[in-house]
């Protein structure tokens, strides 16, 4: 489905939608684009088809899901209250990629879509197709990002089949997602301050111009926070993600030139070792390394654009069998923060430091 524009819709689209609407209020699981990566629905409401959610994505119980909505109107059936500052933000940002964690409403969704929390991340995707998509089902659906879990999220319909063909009943097709990394995930308090839980399509720049202040929650900035801290506030944040197969390592340093010859020496040692080689890298140096698989990020001033390409492009190593990758680091702005942070997730935040 290509435009997915309400007027503007096929009758053809429009019965996928309704087809896909029915599955979905029946309990089923559909996949569906939205600005972000593709996202895997089910009725939120019904605890039978949100485990359907992780065993088709061989996800963990503990590991709660995004409620994405439609209309505000549907908001007053989810969160207990929702302060100034969460108005504010949902004002700035919906439709559009930001969840907001908030109090929820007993029995307002199946406690398997909270993981047993008091709170619920909730999202009205700017998406055409989602929004007509949670429209036709009639409920809010629970949908995390519709790969198998530890494989990069899905930013083409191709990807959702290739983890999940079989194990779940369909997809709207839509064609590349826009954003290619997911919502920024936030918990806001009534005083105006911020705490970025998951980085993502929203930065930090963004929301600094409509909260009082903007800070990352403490997990982020540590490897050790993210596997170790007790009680996570994301509890997402815990688990490797989009890990390849092969070893990955992100290169970082304070001089480009020397980050560049680190790693083009580091992909020729691994060559002469006999390792299946890869690098993600900016088109300012592509054309230095030799490599079985390298995958171009556009150039470093503009992350929007790795963002779209990273998690395709990481798929292409596992395709490859490569056993050695190696990753350009990016400076942590604009959406860089959100690449940086699915780069070093990618790698187990594995790290070169060239000027350590
Ligand atoms: O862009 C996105 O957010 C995509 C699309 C499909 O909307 N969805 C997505 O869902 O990325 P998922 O399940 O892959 O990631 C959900 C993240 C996890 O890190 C989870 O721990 C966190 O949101 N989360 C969900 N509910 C939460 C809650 N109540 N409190 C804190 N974190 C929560
Ligand atoms: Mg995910």
């Amino acid at each position: 489905i290509e435009s997915m524009e309400s007027g503007s819709r096929t009758p053809e689209e429009e019965q996928a939608l309704l087809e896909a609407g029915r599955v979905l209020a029946g309990g089923g699981l559909v996949a569906f684009p939205t600005e972000t990566v593709y996202g895997l629905g089910a009725d939120a409401g019904s605890t039978e088809a949100v485990e359907r959610i992780f065993a088709a994505k061989g996800r963990p119980s503990d590991n709660p899901l995004i409620v994405h909505i439609s209309d505000l109107s549907q908001l007053d059936d989810l969160a207990l209250r929702v302060n100034d500052t969460e108005r504010a933000l949902m004002k700035a940002f919906w439709p559009g990629p930001l969840s907001l964690v908030l109090p929820v409403k007993p029995g307002a969704v199946s406690s398997r879509v909270t993981a047993g929390l008091d709170t619920v991340a909730v999202r009205m995707p700017d998406h055409p197709a989602a929004l007509a998509l949670i429209r036709a089902a009639g409920c809010p659906l629970a949908a995390p990002s519709a790969n198998r879990s530890g494989r990069p999220s899905p930013t083409l319909a191709g990807h959702v089949l290739e983890d999940l063909a079989g194990a779940i009943d369909g997809v709207l097709d839509g064609g590349p997602a826009g954003v290619g990394v997911e919502s920024t995930v936030v918990q806001a308090g009534e005083d105006g301050a911020v705490t970025v839980l998951r980085p993502g399509g929203v930065t930090a720049e963004q929301l600094a111009a409509v909260a009082a202040s903007v800070r990352l929650d403490p997990a982020l900035t540590s490897a050790a926070g993210e596997a170790e801290s007790p009680a996570p506030r994301s509890p997402g944040m815990k688990y490797t993600h989009y890990a390849p197969k092969g070893a990955m390592c992100v290169v970082q340093g304070r001089d480009a030139e020397a980050v560049a010859a680190r790693i083009a020496a580091e992909l020729a040692a691994a060559a002469r070792r006999g390792e299946v080689t890869g690098v993600l890298s900016f088109d300012e140096h592509i054309g230095r390394y030799r490599a079985d698989v390298a995958v171009p990020l556009g150039r470093q001033a503009a992350p929007e654009e790795a963002a779209r390409r990273l998690y395709a492009g990481l798929r292409r190593f596992d395709e490859a069998g490569a056993t050695f990758i190696l990753a350009e680091a990016c400076p942590e702005e604009g959406l860089g923060a959100a690449v940086m942070n699915r780069l070093l997730k990618a790698a187990g935040h594995r790290v070169i430091d060239v000027d350590l």
